[in-house]
């Protein structure tokens, strides 16, 4: 069914000036979306549901000297200030998330993208797990259509890329290059990358080689997300 506003034609008439009309955008926001990467269930973190209860307010992160609960509010507007600089301006500082298991590191970065997808924006979410097997794939020729040039072409020039779970793998050689020429292209190009990670800065740089953890350093400012318990577990006991 074509369009009530524009008849179809995806342009509509502001005074003497033609513009795109509201359908095309929603149209293309929905593509954005289906080409993120994003689980449905992804698509439900928002900053609105980020809930502060699960970190505590009594014990304290030994680093920062504050409570757990002052550290993820701290991070927590550290990603919504992240949304804002990059609408502005796309070529802005990345984001580190570093944490215990399930500590909200990957909620926070799905509620970055989503708030970017939904304002119109472009954004790659991938598990680097899953992103270093896609590009093994790729040479069984026989089953793929994507060459290993498409996928690393594709993360390198997102406007922005989130790779989550960096560091649980085991990293060969090949595997570090592969992902020190996507970091290192995006750095060049002053691109923002949002990482999650369970890794400590020293096991970072034992893992993925010096040469790309001093990059993420230069990217990406660092947040520690810490908890007592798991969330998981936690809401999964609130839910029975
Ligand atoms: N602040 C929060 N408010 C509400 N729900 C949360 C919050 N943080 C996490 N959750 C819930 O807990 C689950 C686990 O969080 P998340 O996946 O972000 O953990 P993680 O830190 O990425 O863990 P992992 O290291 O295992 O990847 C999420 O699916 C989400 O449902
Ligand atoms: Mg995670
Ligand atoms: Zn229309």
């Amino acid at each position: 069914m074509s369009c009530q506003e524009c008849g179809g034609t995806g342009l509509i008439m502001k005074g003497k000036v033609a513009v795109r009309c509201n359908c095309i955008k929603k149209r293309e926001r929905k593509h954005a979306y289906e080409q993120s990467g994003l689980t449905p269930l992804m698509r439900e973190f928002t900053f609105n549901e980020f809930d502060l209860k699960y970190y505590s307010e009594e014990k304290t992160d030994p680093v920062k000297g504050m409570s757990l609960a002052q550290t993820a509010h701290i991070t927590l507007q550290a990603a919504k200030e992240f949304v804002q600089k990059f609408i502005k301006n796309r070529q802005t500082e990345g984001l580190l998330f570093t944490g215990p298991v399930g500590s909200g590191k990957t909620y926070l970065a799905c509620a970055i993208a989503n708030e970017i997808l939904n304002g119109g924006g472009q954004v790659m979410f991938v598990v680097v797990p899953d992103l270093l097997d896609k590009i093994r794939s790729t040479y069984d020729s026989q089953r793929s259509e994507l060459t290993e040039q498409n996928i690393i072409e594709a993360a390198r020039e997102v406007p922005l890329l989130i790779l989550d779970d960096l560091g649980v793998h085991n990293y060969t050689q090949w595997t570090k290059n592969k992902l020190y020429s996507i970091i290192n292209y995006r750095l060049n190009y002053q691109l923002p990358t949002i990482i999650t990670t369970n890794l400590s800065v020293a096991e970072l740089s034992d893992h993925l080689g010096e040469r790309t953890a001093s990059r993420l350093f230069q990217m990406c400012k660092f947040y520690r997300l810490l908890v007592d318990n798991n969330i998981r577990y936690v809401k999964r006991i609130e839910s029975k």
